[in-house]
């Protein structure tokens, strides 16, 4: 990876401050902070099934993710030790979905195993091939993981189901760090190298989508009919346009971005709402 040392210097810093936070204040248990004494049935639903079972798959793709991850970032320190770190805390969230699932009883053992089998029959594969790329594909995924985990806390807690709103706080917290610290690289190579990293975001934007979408079978239908999806509206209000603010874009600039884009490249939805919308 060709790196200036003090994009260098920056990416280290930035990963040192982010793992000190997590540190001291963003971990949790799996076993001691969730309150699974608290399981209701009652409370259980065909849905919730489909809906934890949804994000469990996404989040079992994680030997997927870190292999690409690191493979593209071993030659600098932060970027790596990030990799690491972050497979760490994914590697919970698909532990306490499974878990959830499990003590639940809405799937049982050999369903998971089912499961399991079905997403390691399939490979995720690095939508794009440069860390910088990565890292606007990881700030716009992760803020948009982040806001679908939120929705699923705050149903939860308006319901009064207290293990699904302790795993969703938890599990959103992560997330809305990982989005974090994705911008904070976005930010830093936008200062190196501003128009090559708006064209970057322009092409993560015309090509985004999530994971799982093409790999979990039915995923946008298990979306919609579980409730575990947000709308391409509400991700583009609440999830991008913040971020391009966060980063100080204009309109104008990512705009003039996109129109460097080759005209045969296919656009997605959500860069047609965007377009739209900024
Ligand atoms: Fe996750
Ligand atoms: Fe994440």
């Amino acid at each position: 990876m060709q790196i200036s040392p003090s994009v260098r210097e920056q990416m280290n810093r930035a990963y040192l401050e982010f793992f000190e936070s997590a540190e001291r204040k963003r971990r949790w248990n799996v076993f001691d902070d969730i309150p699974w004494e608290k399981l209701d049935r009652s409370k259980l639903s065909a849905m919730k099934g489909v809906c934890v079972e949804t994000y469990c798959a996404e989040e079992l793709y994680l030997p997927d993710y870190t292999m690409g991850g690191v493979e593209l970032t071993r030659e600098v320190f932060g970027l790596a030790w990030f990799q690491a770190c972050w497979s760490y805390e994914e590697s919970k969230h698909g532990l306490v979905f499974r878990e959830y699932l499990n003590r639940s009883g809405l799937r049982s053992s050999a369903e998971l195993a089912a499961l399991e089998d079905s997403v390691a029959a399939k490979r995720w594969e690095l939508p794009f091939t440069t860390y910088r790329q990565m890292s606007c594909y990881g700030a716009l995924q992760e803020a948009a993981t982040y806001l679908a985990y939120k929705a699923q806390k705050d149903r939860a807690a308006l319901e009064g189901d207290l293990v699904l709103e302790a795993i969703f706080k938890y599990v959103s917290r992560d997330e809305a760090a990982h989005a974090g610290f994705y911008r904070t690289v976005v930010e830093i190579e936008l200062d190196e190298d501003r128009a090559g990293t708006l064209l970057d975001l322009a092409r993560v934007i015309a090509h985004f989508k999530m994971p799982g979408d093409g790999l979990i079978p039915n995923y946008q239908e298990r979306l919609r009919i579980s409730g575990a999806g947000i709308s391409t509206r509400s991700f583009v209000q609440h999830g991008l346009l913040p971020m391009l603010r966060t980063l100080g874009t204009s309109r104008a600039e990512l705009s003039a971005a996109t129109a460097m884009l080759p005209a045969a490249e296919p656009v997605t939805v959500v860069a047609d709402s965007a377009a739209h919308a900024i």
